[in-house]
């Protein structure tokens, strides 16, 4: 199965990847997780999406595009994968059409734009392995330290109040017109971000299996 995650940043699409991922056995690929590596790398790519990404701007399409299609060849990539930040833009799913990707559910997490403020202030995360946790909602076993890896947990750059301000605003303008493009084609389903990352797993599942 070839699944899309769509909502705002924030939204908890990573946190429901690493849940279906666990209960389909698929792989996410999370293009967020794939820069951030690569900045961290210092990167040809990396260098050049740093200063989007630390401005809460997209990276251009054709850095982003390359990326994906790399990742979709791999071999733990071919019974299926979970798309977490990826298509972001119109032309980005329409790359994905021209790869001769099949796409079989859409699922939309909404929260509105006032909860995500308070999610994101708590958002740690692991840079090595990409794991995300919160402060108060997810917290991890051991303060600090990732539970998955071990290795020490930091806040993003991108999580300040006025870089997720801006990011809120792309993606109104460019990402949310992909509802309507993947609800044309009967894919899209929408569900509501819960107070507990447990409610809103269940509610996904279910989207899953619908
Ligand atoms: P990316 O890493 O994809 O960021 P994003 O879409 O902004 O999404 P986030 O990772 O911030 O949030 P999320 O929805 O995964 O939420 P999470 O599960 O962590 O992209 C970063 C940047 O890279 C972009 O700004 C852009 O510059 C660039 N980029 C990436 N892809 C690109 C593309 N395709 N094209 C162009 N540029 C691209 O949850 C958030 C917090 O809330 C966590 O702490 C979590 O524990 C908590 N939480 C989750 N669910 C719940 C719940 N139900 N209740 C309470 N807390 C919860």
């Amino acid at each position: 199965m070839n699944l899309i995650l769509l909502g705002a940043p924030g939204a908890g699409k990573g946190t429901q990847a690493e849940v279906i991922c666990k209960e389909l056995g698929i792989p996410t690929i999370s293009t967020g997780n794939m820069l951030r590596a690569a900045v961290k790398a210092g990167t040809e790519y990396g260098l050049k999406a740093k200063a989007a990404m630390d401005a809460g701007d997209l990276v251009s399409d054709d850095i982003v595009i390359g990326i994906l299609k790399d990742r979709i060849k791999e071999p733990d990539a071919q019974n299926g994968f979970i798309l977490d930040g990826f298509p972001r833009t119109v032309p980005q799913a329409e790359a994905l059409d021209a790869m001769g990707v099949t796409i079989d559910k859409v699922i939309e997490i909404y929260v509105p734009d006032e909860k995500i403020q308070q999610r994101m202030s708590g958002r740690r995360v692991c840079l090595d392995c990409g794991a995300t946790f919160h402060t108060d909602f997810k917290p991890p076993k051991q303060e600090g330290i990732c539970d998955a890896c071990g290795k020490e947990l930091v806040i993003r750059k991108d999580d300040e109040p006025e870089t997720v301000k801006s990011r809120l605003k792309t993606y109104h303008e460019q990402t949310a017109p992909l509802k309507d493009y993947y609800k044309a084609q009967g894919k899209l389903t929408t569900v509501v971000g819960q107070e507990e990352v447990a409610d809103t797993s269940k509610l996904t599942l279910e989207a899953l299996k619908a």
